[in-house]
Formats: C-alpha cells, sequence, structure tokens
C-alpha cells in the first residue's frame, strides 16, 4: 500500500512541471519529484550521509535554508527526490544548481551536485536514473551544458550516465 504524501498536499523547491515526462518515470514504487518543505522528515540528511558527514543543523535551519533556495530570483536551485511509495522516505537526491552566464550568448550552465543514494538502495539504477532526471531538467531549463566534479572512484558511474571527462577541477577550502 501507498504511504506517499501527493505532491498536491506538499510545497515544493520548484514546480514539478518542470520535470520532462520522458525522465519521470524511476521504476514501481518509487516516486520523483522537487524537493518538499517537509522532506526535513523524511530522511533528506540521512540520504546525505551517503555523500559526507551532515551535522545535523535541526529542523528550523534545514527550513530556513530551503526557503533560500525557493525564493531565489533568478530561480537557481533545483533538487529532486527520489522517494519510496511504501514508507513516503526519501531514498534518493539530486540537486541542479543553474548558473547563468554573460559569455555563450548569455546563456545558462547547469551544475550537478551532492548526489546520494540511499546505501540499501544502491546498485539497482536509482543513481543513473536520478543523473539521466537532472540533465533532462536541465536542459529543458535551456541550459546549454550540464557539468559536475566527482571522485576518480565515481568516474565509471558518470561515464555509464554519458557524461565524460573535460578539464580538471580545482579547490581552496576556506
Ligand atoms: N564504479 C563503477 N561503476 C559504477 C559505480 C562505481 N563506483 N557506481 C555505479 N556504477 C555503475 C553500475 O554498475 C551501473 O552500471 P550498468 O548501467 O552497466 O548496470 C551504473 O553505474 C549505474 O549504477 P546505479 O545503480 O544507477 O548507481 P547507484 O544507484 O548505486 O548510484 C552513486 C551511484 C550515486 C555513486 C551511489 O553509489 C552513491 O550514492 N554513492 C555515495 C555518494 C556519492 O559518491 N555520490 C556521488 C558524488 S559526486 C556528485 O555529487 C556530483
Amino acid at each position: 500500500m501507498s504511504k506517499l504524501t501527493p505532491d498536491s498536499e506538499l510545497e515544493l523547491l520548484f514546480d514539478a512541471k518542470l520535470i520532462p515526462d520522458e525522465v519521470k518515470n524511476v521504476g514501481d514504487g518509487l516516486h520523483l519529484r522537487p524537493l518538499s518543505s517537509t522532506d526535513y522528515d523524511r530522511g533528506h540528511l540521512r540520504v546525505l550521509e551517503a555523500l559526507t558527514k551532515v551535522p545535523d543543523p535541526g529542523r528550523d535551519a534545514w527550513l530556513r535554508q530551503f526557503q533560500l533556495m525557493q525564493q531565489s530570483k533568478p530561480a537557481a536551485y533545483y533538487t529532486l527526490a527520489i522517494l519510496d511509495a511504501a514508507t513516503d522516505e526519501i531514498v534518493a537526491v539530486g540537486s541542479l544548481f543553474i548558473e547563468y552566464k554573460f559569455i555563450r550568448g548569455l546563456g545558462a550552465c547547469g551544475h550537478i551536485e551532492d548526489i546520494a543514494v540511499d546505501p540499501k538502495t544502491q546498485g539497482k539504477g536509482l543513481g543513473k536514473k536520478l543523473i539521466r532526471a537532472l540533465t533532462g531538467l536541465s536542459e529543458a531549463l535551456g541550459t546549454y551544458k550540464v557539468i559536475l566534479d566527482c571522485s576518480e572512484d565515481n568516474k565509471p558511474f558518470y561515464e555509464k550516465c554519458e557524461y565524460k571527462l573535460v578539464g580538471v577541477q580545482m579547490a581552496k577550502y576556506a
């Protein structure tokens, strides 16, 4: 039996209609939608633990961050969540950030960030479907390319998602 909270009862980070139909289907018993303002209680941070240590900021601070992203102008933050319909819990999340440019004919570039699949559900194709959905969403929003940074270990995964190695990543941590 489905325990899924209908999208119509949720406050979503962005309009779900922006997600192209051809990337929406992520499998039986699963549901893909924009992050919702109540996903703190659906295991959002627990799933992100697959990626890195995630100290809990508390529900109120989490919600303020959600609202900061939701209110950005122009809209730049697009986080997708995949939910297990049997539990209404998040099993995978990933974000797309839209960077508006002066070059490329005032074009926009999509950045894929913070991909995490619940360790219990890894290896079942969910990561690939999530990248497909974020890429499709970015293209639907009009970006001329989508880029991401990853570890050497994850390079084969992104190659399976049809991404290829271009350039190198540089970083300076504060
Ligand atoms: N090395 C080689 N191949 C891999 C790897 C890997 N590390 N991970 C997945 N694959 C392959 C799979 O075998 C599969 O191949 P197939 O299509 O031929 O069957 C294909 O890639 C798709 O695999 P999925 O099952 O969709 O991968 P999964 O759902 O496990 O998600 C992910 C992959 C996101 C890397 C997941 O393992 C995870 O959450 N890891 C921990 C967090 C993490 O590293 N996130 C990515 C950080 S980079 C970023 O955020 C931009």
